[in-house]
């Protein structure tokens, strides 16, 4: 298949929109979740940071246990956490719909940490999938495609919001794209998370994202609800 048809091929797939959380007033999350609903959003994107992978600590699963009743959109959640295996039940359990967990948190464990880990999620009924940061060649997590839901690539160095999209995440994506479709997994959802603006959405989803996060684009926008459809047009 050529990367035309690669891209023609993406197209078809919907474009959904995960806003970030991490860019909301943390004393009005409850509002801000609601906001997002009535705003279009496809999911709500939920960064958990531990101080250690990352410099700052977010949030742990009681704040996704708190925000689920208060939405039917699926809950994304991103975990930026050493020893991510041993978090799993405690967000499976929270409610989370998909979790993500960094290839490099896991190589420094063992080789087979990562494929454990998106078992684990899996056996607890949720989605998984593997994160790759913007120094991390993305053919790293290539064998374990197959256990893979989503692939998260990265678009920024994670720990804040606010950052800059770094250009290079385009080839990441086009080649999770081309392995997808060549190894007949068109229908994988892949992410991108970092510096997510209107005026580089349509590259990212070009290059193979069909999932864009967004965080500062959403929240720093006048009207939430057209700055979510200017992201999907
Ligand atoms: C970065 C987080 C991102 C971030 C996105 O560590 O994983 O999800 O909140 O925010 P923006 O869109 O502002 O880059
Ligand atoms: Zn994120």
């Amino acid at each position: 298949m050529s990367v035309n048809e690669t891209i023609k091929g993406n197209y078809a797939m919907q474009t959904k929109i995960a806003p970030s959380i991490l860019s909301a007033d943390f004393s009005r999350m409850g509002e801000a979740v609601g906001n997002l609903e009535r705003a279009g959003a496809d999911l709500i994107h939920c960064d958990v940071m531990d101080g250690s992978f990352v410099e700052p600590i977010t949030f742990g699963g009681q704040m996704v246990k708190n925000i689920r009743p208060l939405t039917k959109l699926p809950l994304d959640v991103h975990l930026m956490i050493e020893h991510p295996k041993t978090q799993i039940k405690f967000f499976a359990d929270a409610g989370a719909d998909i979790i993500t967990v960094h290839c490099e948190a896991c190589a420094k464990i063992s080789p087979d940490y990562l494929a454990e880990t998106l078992q684990l999620i899996k056996s607890c009924g949720v989605k998984c999938g593997a994160v790759v940061n913007p120094s991390t060649d993305v053919q790293q997590i290539f064998p374990v495609l197959g256990i893979c839901d989503m692939v998260l690539v990265m678009s920024v160095f994670p720990g804040y919001g606010g950052q800059k999209f770094i250009p290079s995440a385009l080839e990441q994506l086009k080649k999770v794209r081309a392995r997808a479709d060549c190894v007949g997994r068109a229908d994988l959802d892949i992410e991108v998370d970092g510096g997510i603006t209107v005026q580089n959405a349509a590259a990212a989803r070009q290059a193979g994202a069909n999932v864009l996060v967004a965080g500062s684009a959403v929240f720093g926008a006048a009207d939430m609800a057209a700055a979510i459809a200017a992201l999907k047009a």
